[in-house]
């Protein structure tokens, strides 16, 4: 028998087949109404007690039905709603299979526990702004083919098992059991890959890629996550950048039917950390940070001295509105909880200054406080590089976005090439991208910038990439200077510097978070919304227990053991 699509009803008075959920079931004095839900709709079926019928139906019930489509009684139809205007009068109906009791009902608004909804994914993805959310995703797999096929950029696959690829994350590690002992990791990226179809010949490269890092999930983060993997040859930042300009662009117009403005900003790190506090900016919020350094320079208040004397400064933003001692309490605990020592606050309200500090404000301070007007300065004294964190989310926290732009695209670059994380020096990007200058990145590696640039969207870090380093005499230079010794570099990576010697192409590329990018398009608060099968906050799947114990004889077949089993 051949099954109708709801969507493509349309001549009315026809018999229909039709096969779906349950979603909901009534009767009215001998009628009983049925909606019916397909993976394109609902419909209204209805028939009377004449129909030979289980009288059990329940929702979720699998059912086919036969019947004739018609238009609704005028009394009854619902022009709220696709196909309110019609319904199907049941021949004859199928219980094709039961639905056990729900463990969640399956409509849009649910306040279930994620927990609960991951242990039920196959049930919460029957939701319809599920749906939704996994179509989006998978029209943005569909766009981003189209638009590379008419780049004539090549897809080609990766390994998955492979030796690690450092990406700034801890690996996912896979024993083996044919060479126990001994483990293959899982890719953080296929950076390296990508890297050696340019040396292989290949001009152009782009994936659809898995990379997995075993790191604290967040809410924009997965241990298991989806890039579009790019990669050209002979190619330097101006020109991926502007090949990421029209993916990017195609796939608004192809896949989310929106138009968006190219080519994007672009901001320098140095500036984007001046004015913001952070290298991932919201530039739909119009304030910036101001510097209000040389109002305090001749303080009587100590804290603030000593920190100018130290060559601090003092950061803050001015909201024109007066905050409640409510909003500045929880922003001080918020920013205390990430580290701040606290907030500093002074309130300007019917010409008075009031406030912790106000009290030590000598004549001028006080006087240039007041000429920033009624409302209230918040502002954190410290070294740049230890207070932008909280400047930014003060900034975000107590002003609005625009409305006037949806999609707000910036290209930040110039980063400093090293960064300290934990005491360490690591790559602000990874350490296959190409200082700046060489020269100058040989005589003060720490000062050096890089040829790094990241694509930032509504305030979310949407992709990232750089110039690659084509030399296999820097290549090695930058290794050394993040620290590695000469047997740390042979063991790690002589391989790739040997392929580097054998004639390589120039050659940049970039990466997009395709979770990011569906997530931010569809405004949900996770990435987790826009997976089909994410994990938890700790990395745990709740649909089938992963990860789990492993037998111990089948452990000992990779000569593993558990050093705690419980742990
Ligand atoms: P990077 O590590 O910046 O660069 O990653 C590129 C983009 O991938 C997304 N992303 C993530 N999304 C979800 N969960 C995660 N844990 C996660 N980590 C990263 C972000 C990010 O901007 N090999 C380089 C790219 C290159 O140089 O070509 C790389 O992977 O959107």
């Amino acid at each position: 028998m051949k099954i109708d699509n709801l969507i493509d009803f349309i001549d009315l008075d026809e018999v229909v087949n039709l096969t779906g959920w349950i979603d909901n079931i009534r009767d009215h004095g001998g009628l009983t109404f049925i909606d019916l839900r397909d993976f394109t709709g609902n419909i209204q079926l209805v028939y009377d007690k004449s129909l030979d019928v289980n009288d059990n139906l329940k929702n979720e019930y699998y059912i086919s039905i036969s019947g004739l489509f018609k238009k609704r009684d005028d009394s009854l139809i619902n022009p709220k709603i696709f196909l309110g205007d019609s319904e199907i009068q049941v021949s004859s109906l199928e219980v094709i299979s039961e639905s056990k009791t729900l463990p969640f009902q399956i409509e849009n608004e649910i306040d279930t526990d994620e927990n609960i909804r991951l242990k039920y994914r196959y049930l919460d993805l029957r939701r319809n702004s599920m749906k939704v959310n996994i179509l989006t995703r998978s029209k943005t797999f569909k766009s981003i083919r189209t638009i590379m096929n008419n780049l004539k950029i090549n897809e080609i696959d990766t390994p998955t098992l492979i030796k690690s690829t450092p990406e700034g994350a801890k690996d996912f590690i896979v024993p083996s059991r044919k060479s126990p002992s001994n483990f293959y990791a899982l890719p953080q990226s296929p950076q390296m890959y990508k890297q050696l179809f340019m040396m292989a010949g290949f001009p152009n490269y782009y994936q659809i890629a898995k990379c997995y890092r075993d790191e604290d999930s967040r809410k924009d983060r997965q241990p298991e996550f989806t890039q579009l993997d790019l990669e050209f040859a002979d190619a330097n930042p101006e020109i991926v950048k502007t090949n990421v300009e029209t993916i990017v662009q195609f796939v608004f117009q192809d896949a989310y039917d929106c138009n968006i403005q190219t080519p994007f900003k672009t901001l320098s790190y140095t500036d984007c950390i001046n004015l913001y506090g952070t290298d991932k900016p919201d530039l739909r919020i119009k304030e910036t940070l101001i510097d209000i350094t040389d109002i305090f320079s001749n303080t009587n208040i100590n804290f603030l001295k000593n920190i100018i004397d130290d060559e601090g400064l003092v950061k803050g933003l001015h909201s024109k509105n007066t905050l409640t001692r409510k909003q500045i309490d929880s922003l001080d605990s918020e920013i205390k909880d990430l580290g701040a020592t606290g907030l500093g606050w002074l309130k300007v309200d019917s010409g008075k200054i009031s406030g912790p500090l106000s009290k030590l404000l000598n004549e001028n301070e006080i006087s240039k406080i007041l000429e920033f007007g009624e409302g209230t300065l918040l502002f954190q004294a410290g070294k740049l590089e230890n207070i932008a964190k909280y400047l930014d989310i003060i900034r975000r926290s107590i002003f609005k976005t625009s409305t006037d732009e949806v999609y707000s695209f910036v290209w930040i670059e110039d980063f400093p090439y090293f960064e300290y994380e934990n005491d360490q020096l690591q790559p602000s990007h990874h350490p296959f991208t190409s200082p700046k200058d060489d020269d100058v990145f040989k005589e003060d590696p720490i000062k050096s910038t890089a040829l790094h640039y990241d694509l930032v969207l509504n305030g979310v870090e949407l992709g990232s990439g750089s110039q690659r380093i084509n030399n296999p005499q820097i290549q090695k230079i930058v290794l050394e200077k993040w620290g590695l010794s000469q047997d740390e570099i042979n063991e790690r990576f002589g391989w790739f510097i040997e392929a580097l010697s054998y004639g390589t192409p120039v050659h940049a590329g970039f990466a997009i978070g395709i979770d990011r990018l569906v997530a931010e398009v569809l405004n949900q608060p996770s990435i987790r919304d826009v997976i089909p099968f994410p994990k938890t906050q700790s990395g745990h799947d709740p649909l089938t227990n992963a990860p789990a114990n492993i037998d111990e004889h089948t452990l000992e077949e990779y000569n593993l053991k558990y050093i705690n089993k419980d742990e």
